[in-house]
């Protein structure tokens, strides 16, 4: 949550802490600021609302500078206004601080600063932070560099921070504990972001800041060290980002860009792991654990949001194809519990930033308690794949929609490709299934093409329920996952209430909101539950309610009772999340353009939630 971004060169600052800005927006949107320093001083312009507000708030403003930093805030402490908005000052206001995270910690020092003197303008942590630093910096008469290291020894919490001195106009200090940071490398010039989107089109060349290391970056040099002063040698890597992946490439949103890129980026995900001839399936990233999947007592899968839906699904593959109990845990319920967890449990860990707070926590307790940890993450570097012990990444390529959907698609797949990999291992499945599953499975991206060209009938559904204000998604086995994630989209981005439910549990419940005004799309593909699926819609038919259904190809019969039907290709029950997703994912966002909602960015979400 909160992006940030930093520029020391010799090229104008604004602009690409601008670009960057409107790159990291996905990670909040609340209120936007940059900070530049030139011969005439220091310049913060800041301002409640999106980078464009700032952008037209600035444009006659002095903007001249080679060094400069910038924030776009997702609001945890004050509301989003222009004062809360970052960069932050001292109290003498000549250091000045962007930040990612929450400094748990704040009330307390605030008290102490504030007995001594010090005035706060904003309501944020952050402010508290920069002025501990000034007042360490002037009791102890030391470096600022020094200043800021001690100062984060005083501070609880998650940070990524970035740090300006009026006094040296040839300096930024970064640091980080929790939340992600990358330092670009140019010649005669350094770039810092919370990830490497603002940073390709001018270097391909970063380094992955690490937890509890503090940077002075310069024109010419960058100097890392440990909180605890022990010089680090940093590690150049290269970026296999492309600039193409950022763009929206004539797709209205980024959100309809990444449904369409599913057909891609499943396979993707799939290439050079599956082998449909010969029946099986190489996970190179958990290969070395091949042997220890023979024996293990239980998974334990620990998410967040979408991805937690993605761990549904993988329960039911897991327990169908491996015959491994599995367990699906919202990762902040988990880690906040004293659940048993012994050194023969695998937990897997899944997340498309790999920066989840939450997740990050649930793993590390486990690692603790000797679980064996396997991550699925979207982001290469990201925080998760460097706490595990082993994972596989989903290769679905930048996902920039806040509402995620291309990603949990590919989650869904390295799922699919783990439980049969661990079937394989445990010879619950035999060469002859698995050739047939995989040769299935090899030809999924060209069902979901085809799922795909249901749009224009899935935009006149969309235009028939735009204006409901509930909406229940109902589906069974497989199909739950799917419905609960069918719900979260449509409430994530049109702002209508949604609730997945599994269909037979609609009867304890949920049939009491059932009139003429409630939408209730169902899964309703022909698979084992299809005929009790059949008789869950009479119910809903009997009590007046409109159907929306996800039918197989062909389907007579559920045609006979439901208002509307999209058809999805025919598909093993086994793959239908893959592609019964891809029709809701359509209608969530044909629904929330119709209602004139901001898809890619809806309110009071981030992509990226580095809060606890
Ligand atoms: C946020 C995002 C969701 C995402 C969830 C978990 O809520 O808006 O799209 O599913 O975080 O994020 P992760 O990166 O761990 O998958």
């Amino acid at each position: 949550m909160c992006g940030i971004v930093g520029y020391i060169g010799y090229r104008e600052a604004w602009p690409i802490v601008l670009k960057g800005l409107k790159r990291l927006e996905y990670r909040g949107y609340d209120s936007a600021g940059i900070a530049l320093m030139n011969n005439s001083g220091q310049h913060i312009y800041k301002k409640a609302g999106k980078v464009a507000v700032l952008e037209e708030f600035a444009e006659t403003q002095d903007k001249s500078g080679t060094i400069g930093m910038g924030h776009t805030r997702w609001a945890t402490h004050g509301v989003p206004s222009d004062r809360n908005s970052h960069p932050h000052t001292s109290n003498n206001e000549k250091l000045s601080i962007i930040h990612n995270g929450i400094i748990e910690n704040y009330a307390t020092l605030k008290e102490e600063l504030t007995n001594r003197g010090h005035d706060f303008k904003s309501d944020t942590d952050t402010e508290v932070l920069i002025h501990l630093i000034e007042e360490i910096q002037k009791i102890e008469q030391i470096d600022l560099l020094e200043a800021v290291r001690l100062a984060l020894h005083e501070v609880n919490g998650a940070y990524a921070i970035v740090i300006m001195d009026k006094e040296h106009p040839d300096r930024l200090i970064a640091a980080r504990k929790g939340s992600p940071m990358v330092i670009g490398v140019g010649k005669g010039e350094y770039f810092i972001a919370s990830d490497a989107t603002p940073i390709i089109e001018y270097t391909k060349n970063v380094i992955y800041l690490k937890d509890g290391e503090i940077a002075l970056i310069t024109r010419e040099d960058l100097l890392i060290k440990q909180l605890d002063n022990v010089v680090q040698t940093p590690l150049i890597q290269e970026l296999e980002l492309k600039l193409e992946m950022l763009e929206k490439g004539g797709f209205d949103h980024f959100m309809l860009k990444e449904i369409y890129e599913q057909p891609r980026s499943i396979k993707d995900c799939m290439r050079g792991r599956i082998y449909p001839e010969e029946g099986k399936v190489q996970l190179g990233g958990i290969k070395e654990f091949a042997e220890k999947l023979k024996n293990i007592d239980r998974i334990i899968i620990v998410a967040c949001g979408t991805s937690w839906h993605a761990g549904l699904v993988g329960e039911y593959l897991i327990e169908e194809y491996a015959r491994i109990p599995v367990e699906v845990e919202y990762a902040s319920e988990f880690r906040y519990r004293n659940p048993i967890i012994t050194e023969k449990d695998v937990v897997i860990a899944i997340s498309q930033s790999g920066e989840t707070a939450d997740t990050m926590a649930a793993i590390e307790m486990a690692k603790e308690r000797g679980a064996t940890i396997f991550g699925i993450c979207n982001v290469a570097g990201a925080s998760i794949p460097r706490l595990t012990h082993a994972g596989v990444y989903t290769h679905a390529g930048p996902e920039i929609g806040v509402a995620s959907t291309k990603a949990f698609t590919a989650q869904v797949t390295v799922l699919t490709l783990m439980a049969f990999y661990m079937a394989q291992q445990k010879g619950t499945i035999t060469t002859s299934k698995l050739i047939e599953l995989l040769t299935e499975l090899d030809h999924i991206p060209e069902k979901i093409q085809i799922a795909l060209e249901s749009n224009d009938l899935i935009k006149e559904v969309a235009e028939k329920i735009k204006d409901s204000t509930n909406c229940l998604f109902l589906g069974r086995g497989s199909g739950f996952p799917v419905a609960l994630e069918g719900a979260l989209k449509l409430k994530e981005i049109s702002y209508i209430h949604a609730e997945g439910y599994p269909a037979a549990e609609m009867k304890h419940g949920p049939i009491a909101l059932i009139d003429e005004e409630m939408p209730v799309v169902f899964i309703a593909t022909q698979n084992s539950s299809y005929e009790k699926v059949i008789s869950n819609i009479q119910e809903v038919k009997a009590r007046k309610g409109k159907v929306i259904a996800i039918v197989t190809q062909g389907d007579t019969e559920v045609k006979k009772m439901a208002d509307y039907c999209i058809e999805i290709p025919d598909a093993n029950e086994a793959f239908l999340p893959l592609i019964a997703t891809i029709p809701l994912q359509l209608l969530s966002y044909h629904i929330a353009v119709m209602r004139g909602c901001n898809v890619d960015q809806p309110r009071n979400l981030a992509k990226s939630v580095t809060v606890e």
